[in-house]
């Protein structure tokens, strides 16, 4: 094997990325993966429950800060951005992870909360791929990673602002790389299926639904957090260079059937 080849394609070593959403699950597992390739990583989150990650990520010899504020408000994008360049002067790499998830009959939900996850799911979103992605074009070069869901192809049953909001980030993510894929900054998105983490407990803890669920999956399991790291890396990673706008769709086959 070429070793040097592949960590010519898909190291990151010297990178700084930003990953939201990383206390737990899949933004937990793709910080831990983006250090392993070699980067420098700032996590994010609402809550300061960022320890364990960071305690691994110094295992790992990783150079990492934690930047803790709020996920529904633009300003935090700015907070998020300041933070890397005052520690790293640049920043490489976004993966817009966090995200929430409300579930109940569509008549039954108030524009409150209607406006609460897509606070959170898109125009926080929004506003943090336009803080990080200024400081992209200035130096013609990051990857944008947005993480949508299988739910950015299909409505689901009882979750609309969600199925909306990863719509959103889907179309969001392709009128971005028409705009910088000239500019050298590639925006693409990853859309998960059914993987076994904390925002699937309900689903999971269902014996019937997670039956129904399960059976029209062609492998025939859900995914695991890890299961989504290679997908990032890639997207990361100089071997993507001329993928733009474009939806990595890991879902054990969810969506061809
Ligand atoms: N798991 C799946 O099957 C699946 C499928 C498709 C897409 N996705 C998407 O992938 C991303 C990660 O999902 P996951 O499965 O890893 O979920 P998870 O285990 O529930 O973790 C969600 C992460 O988002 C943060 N978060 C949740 N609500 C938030 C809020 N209101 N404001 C700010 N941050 C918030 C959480 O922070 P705290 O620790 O502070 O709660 C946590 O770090 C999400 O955007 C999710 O929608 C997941």
């Amino acid at each position: 094997m070429d070793s040097s080849y592949l960590t010519q394609l898909f190291g990151l070593e010297g990178r700084v990325a930003i990953v939201t959403g990383a206390s737990r699950g899949l933004g937990r597992s793709m910080a831990l993966a983006l250090a392993r390739a070699g980067a420098r990583l700032c996590l994010v989150g609402r809550q300061a429950n960022l320890d364990e990650t960071q305690a691994e990520l110094s295992e790992q010899g990783c150079d990492s800060i934690a930047v803790v504020c709020p996920l529904d408000d633009p300003d935090s994008a700015e907070a998020i951005t300041q933070a890397c360049l005052e520690r790293w002067g640049q920043i490489d790499i976004l993966v817009n992870n966090a995200g929430t998830f409300l579930r109940k009959p569509a008549a039954e939900w108030t524009i409150d909360e209607w406006d609460q996850v897509l606070a959170v799911n898109l125009r926080f979103v929004f506003s943090l791929c336009l803080a990080a992605g200024r400081t992209m074009l200035e130096r013609g070069s990051g990857k944008i990673i947005n993480i949508a869901s299988v739910l950015g192809f299909q409505g689901g049953l009882t979750v609309p602002a969600y199925s909306a909001s990863r719509h959103g980030v889907l179309g969001l993510t392709k009128a971005l790389a028409n705009e910088w894929a000239a500019q050298g900054v590639n925006v693409n998105a990853i859309a998960p299926g059914y993987m076994d983490t904390a925002q699937n407990e309900r689903l999971f803890s269902d014996p019937v639904r997670s039956r129904e669920l399960m059976a029209r999956i062609p492998a025939k399991r859900w995914g695991t957090a890890d299961e989504i790291d290679g997908a990032c890396l890639f997207l990361a990673s100089q071997a993507s260079n001329y993928m733009h706008g474009q939806v990595v769709i890991v879902d054990g086959g969810w969506l061809t059937r």
